[in-house]
């Protein structure tokens, strides 16, 4: 054995013990850190012949890559939709690490660590209120998720004429209709071969609205003519949280022949709210849902799950079987995750949120969206009441999209912005909303707090009096 590896295995309990003092401090100032980089990084390419060992490597980590960690996971890091880590996540996921499992068969001999996700998804859709006739399993994020749907779906479109997308290509165009879909559910149809133009945008509501305009889906429906389609449906857009709406989309589900998508990689955690989970009323319906956990769920990077209709296993085989490699056995007798899924070999995702879910159940998870949903709420009132800056859309979950003031407001927003995460206190990202360059803040995180609502608002209106 190496000499470094033989004394590292020998000091395992002393490396461990560092890292853990290191960890814990980290997350005890994790809200005094800054929400910004510190330094730039230069990077070494070098490999020395003789390694270093464990100690000395953390050393080294420590000096030059640990200042460079910004508070992504601090209670005002509201920027894109990033969730916190909850104790027990990290709990869970430092374990996926130490059992070190490859996880994806359920019976048999050696690992059977799938049977963990599969409790996982049950006690998942069972926070959100779904049936039981999913089949779930974990990706490393909503776009692979998306990736993962949308693939069964083009499957599924190939079978209505009988072909095998799978095995034979795509031999014509897959019609996909949506209003406001993420961008990451375009880069899915550019990776799966049908292309991000053959989308037909499907008109918004009026007024400030992102969801579809039901009655247009239905003339889009008509020019198709009978020829099947996969509707991508938003359970809430990123900019403005807006959701289609799922009860009238299961009506025409019953009319029309086409394949439902929900991405809800955020707002599908409205479902734990009693006063918002109406805006989900519906979407059991779908074929195939994608819900985020390393968003509202406060689990660490990367973890995602893909939901599926039972219904709908064949196709899902057909799409990810390993088919050249028949000592895997039969997909469809002996199950494993590699025949559902894009990756094969894969850690244990699903037990930080297994952790995350048995620690806090229902009322844990109740208690963090509505406090994110509160103060979200509460931080749209200050914008709205400012002589500063203004609203480009209701608050309608947990995310606050605004500007500055006209008259050229919306020109200033990108200076603004920049100064304000340059304080390193808080983090948000910019973006356009029907054409003006804005501002949003998404809040995700646990740990947020009213103290942080102040501290932000406070250093907003010092930023704003000195541009
Ligand atoms: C609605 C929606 N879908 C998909 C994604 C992509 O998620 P991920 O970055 O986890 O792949 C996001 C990310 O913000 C999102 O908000």
């Amino acid at each position: 054995m190496n000499e470094l590896l033989r004394k590292d295995a020998a000091e395992m309990a002393n490396l461990l013990e560092q890292v853990k003092l290191q960890g814990v401090h980290y997350l005890e100032q994790v809200s005094q850190r800054s929400t910004n980089a510190q330094q730039a990084v230069a990077l070494q390419h070098d490999l020395p012949a003789e390694g270093v060992g464990a100690e000395a490597a953390l050393r080294e980590f420590n000096q030059r890559f640990e200042p460079v960690m910004a508070a992504t996971s601090g209670p005002r890091y509201w920027g894109f939709v990033t969730g916190g880590s909850t104790p027990a996540s990290i709990a869970g996921d430092w374990l996926t690490s130490v059992y070190d499992q490859n996880s994806f068969a359920v019976k048999g001999l050696g690992d059977i660590s799938a049977n963990i996700e599969l409790e996982t998804i049950q006690l998942l859709l069972n926070l959100l209120e779904l049936p039981g006739d999913f089949l779930g399993g974990f990706v490393t994020g909503a776009t692979v998720s998306n990736f993962t749907c949308l693939a069964v779906a083009r499957q599924w479109v190939g079978k209505q004429s009988g072909e095998d997308i799978a095995k034979d290509g795509l031999s014509g165009p897959v019609h996909i209709l949506s209003a406001t879909p993420h961008s990451s559910a375009i880069k899915s149809l550019s990776l799966l071969g049908i292309g991000s133009n053959q989308l037909i945008a499907v008109k918004t509501e009026e007024g400030n609205r992102e969801s579809m305009l039901v009655a247009d889906l239905e003339n889009k429906i008509a020019a198709l003519h009978g020829q099947p389609f996969i509707l991508i449906s938003s359970g809430g857009t990123v900019n403005t949280v807006d959701f289609d709406d799922f009860a009238a989309i299961a009506v025409l589900k019953n009319k029309y022949n086409f394949w439902w998508h929900i991405d809800a990689a955020f707002g599908g955690f409205a479902a734990c709210s009693d006063a918002h989970k109406h805006l989900l009323k519906g979407w059991e319906g779908a074929d195939s849902i994608t819900v985020d956990c390393h968003k509202w769920l406060n689990v660490p990077y990367e973890s995602a799950v893909f939901l599926v209709k039972n219904q709908h296993r064949l196709l899902q085989v057909e799409t990810f079987q390993n088919s050249n490699a028949p000592y895997l056995g039969d997909p469809l007798e002996n199950f494993s995750y590699m025949n559902f899924l894009p990756e094969n070999s894969r850690r244990l995702k699903a037990l930080p949120a297994w952790f995350s879910l048995k620690a806090y159940g229902k009322q844990g998870y109740k208690d963090i969206v509505e406090n994110c949903i509160g103060l979200a709420q509460q931080f749209g009132q200050y914008i709205a009441q400012s002589p500063h800056f203004e609203l480009l859309a209701p608050v309608r979950l947990n995310t606050v999209c605004f500007t500055l003031k006209q008259p050229d407001g919306a020109d200033r927003a990108t200076e603004f912005l920049h100064q304000l995460n340059s304080t390193g206190k808080v983090f948000m990202t910019p973006t356009v909303y029907k054409g003006k360059k804005g501002i949003r803040a998404a809040l995700v995180n646990w740990r947020t707090t009213a103290d942080d609502l102040h501290i932000v608002q406070t250093l907003m209106e010092q930023v704003i009096a000195k541009l």
